[in-house]
């Protein structure tokens, strides 16, 4: 049974296995929204003609509450999250759930769970998702929609043992595969996009890494993002991440590191880097440092980058000093062991 009766320890949980015993719901017809409802987590019915599972009419957001030292919780950035899922519902032409209603069901479902809330690097996962109903097959948005917030108690992605230091992966940037393509949905937050990666992500896996490096779909040049994670590189001491486009996902902790490397000093900045340069910059040493980051695994630090049949390790093999000190910086920050430079970022609970 996945759905938690009581609190797990925190190195039990591992990411996305369990839930907590509540979720919320509310439904669109007739053109409006209805009341968000605190309900029993379980299943859920719906027709099988539903648009959601032909044409893959769905968003999802992922965002984390964490326990303060006080023994209160507190969300990081959940307006960004909203925004964001704003924005995929009108690329996947469905209708934004109301954006004040948004942060307050949040806010309910997790008081409703603070008792499933652990230490570091546990927290409290919320999957809000908007689903399609309407059980009609003819290729066009249907006028019924689900939206539902689960929640789940999780701890550390890579397991427990990473509270200290980032954990370190290895990619495969690869050629042979796409995610997303210019003028599709890949800067949106649904189903497809995923879909659409899980077969590279299997092919890197077989080759021995732990995630793909997705690279622009047309001139298979520039670098975009990983399966479910963005990109860092530092070169010459400067911090880089690839300028968004249509076809990555505007990642909340991308914008936080950002944000947050420029107000402790550390030179940052968005431009298109090609894997030529990458690569090369690996081998002169300029590049010395890449990791990954999002909200699932916070900061990995990639140390080895798989290119065709090479294998080219980052710099000295370990995670770096900025990365190290970005992963400490925003995991204190999450745990209110240090203010945000920008206070707005914590809402407490
Ligand atoms: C494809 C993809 N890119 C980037 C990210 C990082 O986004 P965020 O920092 O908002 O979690 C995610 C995770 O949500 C993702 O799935």
């Amino acid at each position: 049974m996945t759905v938690l009766s009581e609190a797990l320890p925190v190195d039990k949980l591992g990411f996305g296995i369990y839930y907590g015993p509540k979720m919320l719901s509310a439904k669109y017809a007739e053109g409006k929204w209805g009341p968000l409802e605190l309900k029993n987590t379980g299943e859920i019915s719906i027709h099988p003609g539903a648009k959601t599972l032909h044409y893959a009419q769905e968003i999802f957001e992922g965002l984390k509450a964490y326990l303060q030292k006080d023994g209160s919780l507190a969300m990081f950035r959940p307006e960004a999250n909203i925004a964001r899922m704003t924005r995929s519902a009108e690329m996947l032409s469905m209708p934004p759930f109301p954006e004040a209603k948004f942060l307050e069901g949040l806010k309910s479902i997790i008081e409703a769970s603070k008792d499933f809330a652990t230490e570091a690097p546990g927290a409290l996962y919320l999957r809000p998702t908007m689903i399609c109903t309407t059980p009609s097959l003819g290729v066009a948005p249907g006028t019924e929609y689900l939206f539902y917030i689960l929640l789940c108690p999780v701890g550390g992605y890579f397991g427990s043992a990473h509270v200290e230091k980032p954990v370190e992966v290895s990619v495969l940037a690869t050629d042979e595969y796409v995610r997303a393509v210019r003028g599709g949905i890949g800067s949106a937050k649904t189903g497809g996009n995923y879909a659409a990666s899980l077969r590279a992500i299997q092919h890197a896996k077989k080759h021995g890494f732990n995630n793909v490096l997705f690279l622009d779909a047309i001139n298979q040049k520039s670098l975009e993002e990983l399966g479910g994670m963005n990109l860092f590189i530092v070169q010459n001491g400067e911090l880089q991440t690839p300028t968004l486009t249509d076809s990555i996902l505007a990642g909340v902790t991308r914008d936080s590191i950002l944000k947050l490397a420029n107000s402790m000093g550390i030179k940052a900045v968005e431009r298109t880097i090609t894997i030529d340069e990458l690569l090369e910059g690996i081998e002169n040493s300029k590049v010395e440092e890449v990791f990954a980051c999002g909200t699932a695994a916070v900061v990995s630090a990639i140390t080895e980058l798989g290119w065709k049949e090479k294998r080219f390790k980052v710099g000295n093999g370990e995670s770096g000093p900025i990365t190290q000190t970005l992963f400490q910086e925003l995991t204190n920050i999450h745990y209110g062991k240090k203010k945000a430079p920008f206070p707005e970022w914590m809402l407490k609970v």
